[in-house]
């Protein structure tokens, strides 16, 4: 007898489907904890992906439709045939992509994402259009919106697309909001004939498009962080929706995880950059803005033997990572660096801002890559009470999240975004190729402090001269 038959023995399929949802449920929780902390977040993907592997494979053996047929054999091999070439395809865009590149990638991931959701509402609604419920409308609008958004939101951070920041877009959003609103209530109960609620339906599709790409088009500058989770949020709301439309508790579950999840990133990311949730959903922030105050001081560099004796002589130091780091590809040789200072009794530690570099948590990754141990890596809100005893500040590649525009300039973009702030450390060392801007393209009047001193040229052979400067002393 094989395990299949044995199984519907003791329990009936239906019985063993629901109980793999709801284990695949407590999966996707497991794996959403193991994933808060860089030491656990491997196995937290792990968790998730099993989570998620389960329900397909028991939906496809035991999901029965409502004649109590199992899905045929053309059907499923159609079926594994997709998904084999879903999950080729993705396995070498996860290989193939550069760190710097990953932000993009989610974004296009969450489109794909958005996109099956709407496209189960479509068929769905187009089944039967007399059965036109909320929850048909929510996932095809919702879906749609995440799908446009996010295909624009990957082509800004690819370069593809640029920004349009105008202010009538703010208006033009909220008005397609109040449209598509109106059309939902239409549909449901406007009582239409089913030839006129299909005009209108796909209307409402058109348009959940359209307004994906105006509210994601004006958003530019230090911003864009908080639209890919917003985006990401929604996608899962989407994949909620099409769960109620199966009556399918893993998709429900697992969207309303994403949904969730999405959504606490999204209120963090805008505490952390000093956004309101409502100007984000309005669209059109971000990215202007002029200084209303003129830079003060010049530019002092630093020679290599000065920042090693400096460094050297320190008691403590604090390095202080940003996209720079990333694109040098710099973490091993800092861990080096900071391995070394270690040796000579210098105490060491990492500030991570939670949105320098590209993508949530990006410093986390790139330092546990090069194994620099996690206590070593100190939070932005636990490393700012203690800047003012900092010896030497050491900024790799990190621009924005140290400007104290924030603080200081009311026309900066990123005016009243927390920074790092090393301006209140006793020294402070840049390194940076020469005067480039950071993401929010804005001057840093750190670089201009009477105490900063600039070490230039790419981090990494900055910081391995460093190293070899340092041992030969
Ligand atoms: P940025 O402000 O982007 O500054 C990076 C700096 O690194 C540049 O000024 C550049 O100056 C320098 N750099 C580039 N390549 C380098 C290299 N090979 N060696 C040394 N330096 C190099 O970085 P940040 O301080 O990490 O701030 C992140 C910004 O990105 C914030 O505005 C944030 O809001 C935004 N953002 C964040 C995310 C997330 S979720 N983290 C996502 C999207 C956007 P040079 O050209 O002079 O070298």
């Amino acid at each position: 007898m094989n395990t299949m038959i044995l199984l519907n023995t003791i329990m009936p399929g239906q019985v063993v489907l629901e109980y793999s949802y709801l284990l695949s449920a407590i999966m996707f929780v497991i794996g959403l904890k193991l994933q808060s902390h860089p030491e656990t977040a491997r196995k937290g993907n792990f968790w998730a992906a099993s989570g998620m592997i389960l329900p397909m494979i028991t939906t496809l053996l035991l999901n029965k439709d409502v004649a109590g047929e199992g899905i045929s054999l053309t059907n499923a091999a159609v079926v594994i045939l997709i998904i084999a070439a879903g999950s080729v395809v993705g396995a070498i865009m996860a290989r193939k992509v550069k760190m710097t590149a990953m932000p993009q990638m989610v974004s296009f991931f969450n489109a794909t994402g958005g996109a099956a959701s709407a496209t189960v509402a479509l068929i769905e609604f187009n089944k039967d259009p007399n059965n036109a419920v909320l929850v048909t409308l929510l996932g095809l609008v919702v879906g749609s919106i995440a799908f446009s958004g996010s295909m624009i939101a990957y082509g800004k951070l690819d370069g593809k697309v640029g920004d349009i920041f105008a202010k009538f877009m703010t208006y033009l959003n909220l008005f397609f909001m109040i449209v598509i609103v109106a059309l939902i209530l239409l549909v449901l109960f406007g009582g239409f004939d089913v030839a006129t609620s299909k005009y209108i339906v796909y209307g409402l599709l058109v348009l959940s498009l359209v307004y994906g790409v105006s509210f994601v088009m004006p958003i530019g500058g230090a911003d864009m962080p908080v639209v890919i989770s917003l985006l990401n949020s929604l996608t899962g709301i989407a994949a909620a929706m099409a769960g109620f439309i199966y009556q399918n508790e893993a998709m429900i579950l697992g969207g309303i995880l994403v949904g969730a999840a999405g959504t606490i990133l999204t209120i963090q990311m805008c505490r952390a950059m000093n956004r309101s949730l409502i100007n984000v959903i309005v669209g059109a922030f971000g990215g202007g803005g002029a200084s209303a105050v003129d830079v003060q001081g010049s530019i002092k560099e630093i020679s290599l033997s000065d920042a090693a004796v400096l460094m050297s002589y320190s008691q403590k130091i604090v390095i202080i990572p940003g996209y720079g780091l990333a694109v040098a590809q710099a973490q091993h040789i800092a861990h080096e660096l900071d391995s070394l200072l270690e040796g000579k009794g210098v105490e060491v530690k990492y500030a991570i801002h939670p949105v320098a570099g590209r993508m949530p948590g990006h410093m986390n990754v790139l330092l546990a890559e090069a194994d620099v141990p996690y206590e070593k890596l100190v939070e932005m809100d636990d490393i700012n009470p203690d800047m003012s005893n900092v010896d030497v500040a050491i900024v790799v590649g990190a621009n924005d999240v140290v400007n104290p525009a924030a603080y200081d300039d009311p026309g900066s973009p990123i005016y009243g975004m927390p920074i790092i702030d090393a301006h209140l450390a006793k020294n402070i060392i840049i390194m940076k190729r020469g005067m480039g801007k950071g993401y929010a393209g804005i001057e840093n009047f750190l670089f201009f402090n009477d105490k900063t001193r600039m070490l230039f040229g790419d981090a990494k052979s900055s910081i391995s001269k460093l190293v070899s400067e340092i041992k030969s002393m």
